[in-house]
């Protein structure tokens, strides 16, 4: 029997692949926001919820050798898949904890900054996680968080019922879950509550279209998570296959196009 912790998705080797992908496509909006925040070589960084630690290792690079990250996951099989990225890309300043992010147990006002991205969005006490990173930061630190203000704005051109009936049905899964895909639009006032200052509100949406890398983003993901839906009876088997049809219909129409979910980057500060 397996004592691995599974978020919603996953841990498996597609949720693993995914993942990788994923960091690629958004590793751009993410160093911006990583600017907003200040993080600089030399500090001392959380990432938090790091999964396999794609993030993790460029934000090792960014701080360099005389700074560190600690990196925190509540799954054991995502943690390992860091420690042999970090071993791979020879870096020597990650530190990795299997902590579950609702009951942060760390140094308090140690750390130079946080990172956090889609971990909010699962988690079903999203304020207790920004008190516990409040804690551990150090006064004038930054909290960085990227996540869903609003799954469910991800629409398809021409539009297609068929896709958004398995928006309207992730976007419950992760609901029964415990998580809220519409995190991102409470943050400011989570953060507010625990201490923080809010520095800045950005939001990230973006168009792709057939052809484009970014297309294949929302296609990795309901291959992976199709089977989850219609599992958990969410979906019927003819809803599955008219999302299918849709899909692959769109990928070969040069007048398609999809608008990714409301995404925002959110930067507080502890005074
Ligand atoms: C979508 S993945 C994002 C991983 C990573 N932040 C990234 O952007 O590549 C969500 C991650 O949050 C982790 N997670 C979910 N709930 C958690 C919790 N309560 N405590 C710690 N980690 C959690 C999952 O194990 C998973 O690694």
């Amino acid at each position: 029997m397996s004592d691995e912790q599974e978020y919603v998705l996953g841990t498996d080797e597609d949720e693993l692949r995914r993942l990788g992908f994923q960091h690629q496509v958004w590793a751009e909006p993410t160093a911006r926001l990583w600017e907003a925040a200040r993080f600089a070589p030399g500090q001392r960084l959380l990432d938090l919820g790091c999964g396999p630690g794609y993030a993790t290792a460029d934000l090792a690079q960014l701080v360099g050798e005389h700074g560190g990250v600690v990196a925190v996951d509540v799954s054991r099989r995502f943690l390992a898949s860091l420690e042999q990225l970090i071993a791979a890309r020879r870096l020597h300043n990650v530190r990795w904890l299997e902590q579950d992010a609702t009951r942060l147990d760390l140094p308090a006002g140690t750390l130079h900054g946080a990172f956090a991205r889609w971990v909010l969005c699962f988690t079903p006490d999203p304020a207790a996680v920004v008190g516990g990173v409040y804690r551990a930061l150090a006064p004038g630190a930054r909290f960085a968080v990227l996540d869903y203000a609003n799954y469910e704005a991800l629409s398809m051109a021409p539009p297609s019922a068929a896709i958004d009936r398995v928006i309207e049905a992730t976007g419950r899964s992760v609901r029964q879950a415990g998580g809220d895909f519409g995190v991102g639009r409470l943050l400011p006032r989570l953060m507010i509550d625990a201490g923080f200052e809010i520095e800045s509100v950005q939001p990230i949406v973006r168009v792709a279209r057939p052809g484009d890398a970014l297309w294949e983003w929302p296609a990795t993901f309901f291959a992976n998570y199709l089977p989850t839906l219609r599992s958990l009876g969410l979906i019927t088997e003819t809803e599955r296959d008219a999302f299918l049809d849709v899909w692959r219909a769109r990928s070969a129409d040069p007048a398609a196009y999809l608008v990714t979910p409301t995404i925002v980057g959110v930067v507080g500060v502890k005074r």
